[in-house]
């Protein structure tokens, strides 16, 4: 019966968790990079902030340079802290419908805006991965074009796969994402990048790497001749040859030769290159680097002025670099200081080091190190601790092992959590087993002592089994309620909010005819039952209007409701005719929700146990005794139906004994105690747990409540 839905879940399943991984990890790691370098986020932002003509946060803002800077950078790191959390929240499966929506939400807004920045070319680079990979705007529409499709994967089927974090632990690994990002931000903001993408990192000879830089290409020449192309060297070209003619000059390295990454260090005293004398000191040499004289931060002048009274004393070169020499003069001379203050442009700077200023040490042209101006030592630190933290340390950057650390620190608590999480859950499963083992213990005692002076009293029939025995069932009669598509939607609702929790009881849905077979592709069968309202009398033939037992099967539903009390008064539906309709169903392995109950004059004459009884005879008892595993008996007194009048728990769990006692009479207490007998009328959320913590009700067959997903699923809370 659930064929075509398992089969749909079989593709659904792997295409889930490969959307979880495309977009959980793209999102991670583009989070992680922003976090890795927020400067660097918010220089392009103010970059985009310019490129798409937003006045009031460009540099010459109204509200002021400073102003800019800061909301730069905190949209940086916000951005990077939602983009990180929400890369983690769909890798992990969690707020499985939330995270979603904000994924579709934000591809939606960011794929036309970057179709924009492809077809206008207004920023060079997207900045999507930071520094580390650097696409073009192209590839970055196409990337957002699989990303939004992947996202719209998980919007739709999301909940269909499992999470990795139980709902009420799932807080703890955001919370732990969003302080891991945070955290990784605000180091890097305030001393360098964490993880250096650029090409400046610590340790680099910087006079080695330009020069290999030098790297002539080789030129090619691409010739076509009868549609076949061929390269050519300048020497064999077939200029002369008409037979050949050409197509494109190509320009290529020379073999085994690297393009090294462009290093464009370049220091400059008014006219004069001063590159080649920096970089061929062999002596200490220290940076102090500064972007832009506006956004210069003066809050550690006294440590710089440290630096450089020490170099000054040891007669090592100190330059401030600045793209604006005489405005940084200016400044300076305004603090009644000097420093040498030469020309370099403001993106090298800005490439070299993070901050406003930062401070670097070059010695015969290798870099190495560059700080926050935070981290130099204070004076007396000169004195004492210079043996010790000695300037010409190289922080060289080994990016193998710092990646490993910095992943490690994220994934081993991440996999701690979750060893925690599945050992408790395999504990509590053990206690529960070992309870549950405990009480059919104690209860098959009590059977054995109540056998004994068991008095089989008509109204009053005592168990003689555990009701563990039979299913809890709560199942919906939606009836001639909703339209197909509101039908489709209201069973999704149903399915999702059981993915969210393990029910104690089988959950079915009873729809009517045309809803079926959509539902049965639509939900998994299996994990929420469908079932059919009414099937015909009739196995086939000249009966207009009519839907046979065998279509209903068709469909994929595995149950039907007979003998509801409507049926039986609207539509004249005798003892007889259901006697048909069961055998019929039962023929084509449709499982029988089997509905009995008085309406209130016979309640009133005293008659109920009477009607109901006969109910079951006459249309049940020619039934064999295998066939009970397919009858689900529902009682429904007609008086609750609809009414908002409930039997009290007494008056249902009355009826109940009364019903098993019966069935048991005529097939023995091993059927009678399989059975499920359901109660039915005005069952609601707030009186389904007392209802169903009699030992003789199973579950409930539920009307107007089953309509709508939040009240539905109180009753199955119930248990
Ligand atoms: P209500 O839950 O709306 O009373 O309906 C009960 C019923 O008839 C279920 O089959």
């Amino acid at each position: 019966m659930a064929n075509s839905s398992s089969a749909t879940l079989r593709i659904i399943k792997p295409a889930v968790i490969l959307s979880r991984i495309v977009v959980g990890l793209t999102f991670l790691f583009s989070g992680f990079v922003k976090g890795v370098d927020p400067i660097g986020v918010s220089i392009k932002l103010k970059e985009y902030f310019v490129a798409l003509g937003i006045d009031i946060l460009s540099p010459s803002s109204s509200l002021g340079a400073d102003f800019v800077t800061t909301f730069s950078i905190a949209s940086a790191v916000a951005l990077s802290i939602f983009e990180f959390v929400l890369g983690a929240t769909i890798l992990f499966g969690i707020y499985r419908k939330l995270a979603p929506t904000f994924a579709v939400i934000t591809m939606l807004f960011m794929t036309p805006l970057t179709l924009y920045l492809a077809i206008k070319n207004p920023v060079q680079d997207c900045g999507c991965f930071g520094e580390a990979v650097v696409l073009t705007n192209w590839q970055t529409f196409y990337k957002n074009l699989i990303l939004t499709f992947a996202a719209t994967i998980l919007l739709f089927y999301n909940h269909k796969v499992k999470e990795l974090f139980v709902k009420s632990i799932r807080w703890l690994p955001t919370m732990f994402s969003i302080f891991y990002i945070l955290s990784i931000s605000i180091l890097s903001y305030l001393y360098q990048p964490v993880l250096d993408f650029r090409p400046y990192k610590s340790g680099i000879n910087i006079r080695e790497a330009m020069k290999q830089e030098e790297v002539v290409p080789e030129y090619l020449f691409l010739y076509e001749k009868d549609g076949e192309q061929k390269e050519f060297t300048i020497d064999n070209a077939p200029m002369n040859d008409p037979t050949w003619s050409f197509v494109d000059r190509i320009e290529r390295l020379p073999e085994g030769v690297e393009q090294k990454e462009e290093l464009d260090f370049n220091v400059r005293d008014n006219d004069l290159d001063i590159t080649a004398d920096i970089l061929s000191d062999e002596n200490y040499t220290f940076l102090l680097l500064v972007p832009t004289v506006e956004g210069y931060d003066n809050s550690w002048d006294d440590k710089i002025f440290n630096l450089y009274d020490y170099a000054f004393e040891h007669s090592y070169n100190f330059y401030a670099l600045t793209p604006d020499v005489d405005l940084l003069n200016d400044r300076l001379n305004g603090m009644g200081i000097s420093f040498p203050c030469y020309t370099m442009d403001e993106t090298v700077i800005e490439t070299i080091a993070r901050g406003n200023p930062a401070v670097a040490m070059l010695k015969d042209g290798i870099l190495y190190w560059k700080i926050s101006p935070r981290d130099l030592l204070d004076m007396a630190q000169y004195e004492t601790d210079i043996q010790s933290t000695p300037l010409d340390v190289v922080y060289e950057y080994n990016h193998g092992r710092r990646y490993i650390i910095i992943l490690a620190i994220y994934i081993l608590p991440l996999i701690f959590l979750y060893l925690c999480e599945q050992a408790v859950v395999l504990l509590v499963e053990k206690v529960k087993a070992k309870r549950s083992k405990l009480k059919e213990g104690k209860e098959a005692e009590e059977r054995q002592k109540t056998t004994q002076v068991e008095d089989l009293d008509n109204t009053n029939y005592k168990p003689k089994n555990i009701k563990t025995m039979r299913k809890n069932i709560v199942a919906g009669n939606w009836k001639m309620n909703k339209t197909l598509q509101e039908g489709v939607e209201l069973a999704k609702g149903v399915e999702a909010a059981l993915n969210e929790r393990t029910p104690n009881c089988d959950v079915i849905i009873g729809t009517p005819f045309i809803h079926l077979a959509t539902i049965a592709a639509t939900v998994d069968t299996k994990k929420l039952g469908l079932s059919a309202e009414n099937c015909a009398d009739k196995v086939s033939g000249a009966y207009t209007g009519e839907v046979s037992a065998a279509m209903v099967a068709s469909t994929g539903a595995e149950y039907v409701i007979l003998g509801h009390s409507e049926r039986r008064a609207y539509y004249g539906e005798t003892a007889e005719i259901l006697k048909e309709k069961v055998l019929l169903a039962l023929a084509n392995n449709l499982k029988v929700i089997f509905c009995i109950g008085e309406v209130l004059e016979e309640r009133e004459a005293g008659k109920e146990f009477d009607v109901v009884k006969a109910q079951i005879e006459e249309s049940l008892f020619n039934l064999a005794a295998e066939d009970w595993s397919n009858i689900i008996l529902a009682y429904e007194p007609v008086w609750a139906i609809g009414t908002g009048k409930t039997a009290t728990a007494e008056q249902a769990q009355e009826m109940h004994a009364f019903i098993r006692k019966t069935v048991a009479e005529k097939y023995g207490e091993e059927v009678a105690e399989a059975t499920s007998i359901l109660y039915g009328g005005s069952c609601k959320p707030s009186n389904a747990k007392e209802l169903f913590a009699n030992k003789d009700v199973d579950g409930g067959l539920i009307g107007g409540a089953s309509l709508d997903v939040e009240q539905f699923m109180g009753i199955v809370d119930a248990f």
